[in-house]
């Protein structure tokens, strides 16, 4: 852009200095070879200095030249991150309405460039697609999936049964009192088979249980599990299954790197499997932080839930750069502390010291999520930019974090270079 604007200004600069016509401008005057100016007018002791200026005039508008050749060769060399990837596992994101819809079009173009699946990070859960009894608003979901459709990319609905953002009238009864287990697997069904048989063949996989071990390894004491026993997550696949049999279910949960965590989550799946639960894969969320978890804690998760024959997805990646607030890391959306300034250092900008811890930890997760290539089948960010990123109000509200691999103006931030450098080499 700069260039198309310098580039004429130089010309006629140089051909002004020749005495010639000004192409650029049409201004000046076109000599016949006859009336051509003669260099009289300049003092015989100037010429060879005259010269020398025309001469590195040329020469600077070709290394111009020769630069932005090589700048504009050099970004259309630099793969995409769905390109650095292909063949090893797909790359996504997850998206609001604002970029799904094209309101925000250059983050549009990101998305389309970037990356080869999706997923939604609030509009297909229970509150925003089914927020009363007899009500679904499907508007938003339905622009998701079109959009996601038409773009080529595989879908991820997220996400049918959880115990946040799910609306407390799906519990009760008209005086506010429990459910029984009868009504609420019958409350689960109909919205079940509603919501995935409406994108039925176009959502190729859904987050069908969210959360549903605590972090200590027992099944979570959410309002299903109370109310309708533990078998309400093998229903929750059956009916998922039923609605659309060739899309991928999925248990999604945080923390599965945590041992403790990890050896619940593996009872449940080997459960599931034995009693033939169509389960296809298991979701490790990995919102993460600089120093936790460790590879070795990574490697064994997606190792252990391979054995099991589970696909293994990195569901909704981010690197939290600020200090955690509380002893035990977790992504319990429920957690909430207080804002002070000493947890929110950044306020201005992130120190190149910590952009490159930063970039660092992505190149490390990358690599070690490449190793895995095929068993890996999905990375996804929870998020496009750091300033959509829900870290910038989880779990203390107001701080300004730097989770992902785009500024708040949409530029590859460091880490976005060592994540493209991190993938596997192509023969
Ligand atoms: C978060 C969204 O990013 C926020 O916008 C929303 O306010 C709360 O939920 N685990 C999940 C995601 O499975 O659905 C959560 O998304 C983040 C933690």
């Amino acid at each position: 852009m700069r260039f198309s604007i310098l580039m004429p200004s130089i010309a006629s600069m140089v051909n002004r200095m020749r005495g010639g016509h000004d192409p650029s401008t049409g201004s000046g005057r076109a000599f016949s070879r006859a009336e051509q100016p003669t260099n009289d007018v300049i003092p015989s002791e100037l010429q060879p200095a005259r010269n020398l200026l025309i001469f590195f005039s040329q020469r600077t508008v070709v290394v111009f030249i020769v630069l932005i050749c090589a700048y504009v060769f050099a970004a259309a060399q630099q793969p995409t991150l769905k390109q650095a990837y292909n063949g090893c596992f797909l790359v996504g994101a997850a998206l609001n309405p604002s970029q799904f819809t094209g309101e925000n079009a250059r983050q549009a173009a990101l998305i389309k460039a970037q990356f080869d699946t999706i997923s939604p990070e609030n509009v297909l859960k229970w509150e925003r697609v089914h927020p009363q009894p007899d009500k679904y608003n499907f508007g938003p979901a339905d622009q998701y999936v079109d959009f996601g459709q038409q773009n080529h990319m595989f879908i991820i609905g997220h996400t049918l049964i959880w115990h946040s953002q799910t609306p407390k009238w799906v519990f009760e009864d008209a005086n506010g009192s429990p459910v029984s287990r009868k009504v609420l697997l019958k409350r689960m069904r109909d919205h079940i088979q509603t919501v995935v048989g409406r994108y039925k063949g176009r959502v190729n996989g859904w987050d069908v249980v969210n959360e549903v071990v605590a972090d200590d390894g027992t099944l979570r004491q959410s309002p299903w599990m109370k109310i309708i026993g533990p078998d309400y997550i093998e229903k929750a696949f059956e009916y998922a299954h039923k609605a659309d049999p060739k899309a991928q279910l999925y248990y999604n949960d945080y923390s599965l790197e945590n041992e403790v965590k990890r050896k619940g989550a593996l009872e449940l799946v080997r459960k599931l499997k034995a009693k033939h639960v169509p389960i296809t894969g298991v979701g490790l969320q990995d919102h993460v932080s600089l120093d936790w978890p460790t590879m070795q804690q990574i490697n064994a998760t997606i190792d252990d839930f391979d054995k099991l024959g589970m696909k293994v997805m990195i569901t909704e990646l981010d690197v939290d750069v600020l200090p955690w607030p509380t002893p035990q890391q977790t992504a319990d959306v429920s957690l909430r502390v207080a804002s002070n300034p000493q947890l929110n250092p950044y306020r201005d900008g992130l120190p190149d010291s910590a952009q490159q811890q930063l970039a660092n930890r992505y190149a490390d997760l990358f690599r070690t999520y490449a190793s895995h290539c095929g068993l890996v089948t999905r990375v996804t960010f929870w998020g496009v930019n750091d300033g959509d990123s829900w870290k910038n109000g989880w779990p203390v509200p107001g701080r300004t974090n730097y989770p992902l691999l785009f500024d708040r103006n949409d530029q590859p931030k460091p880490a976005f270079n060592a994540v493209i450098e991190a993938a596997p080499k192509k023969p």
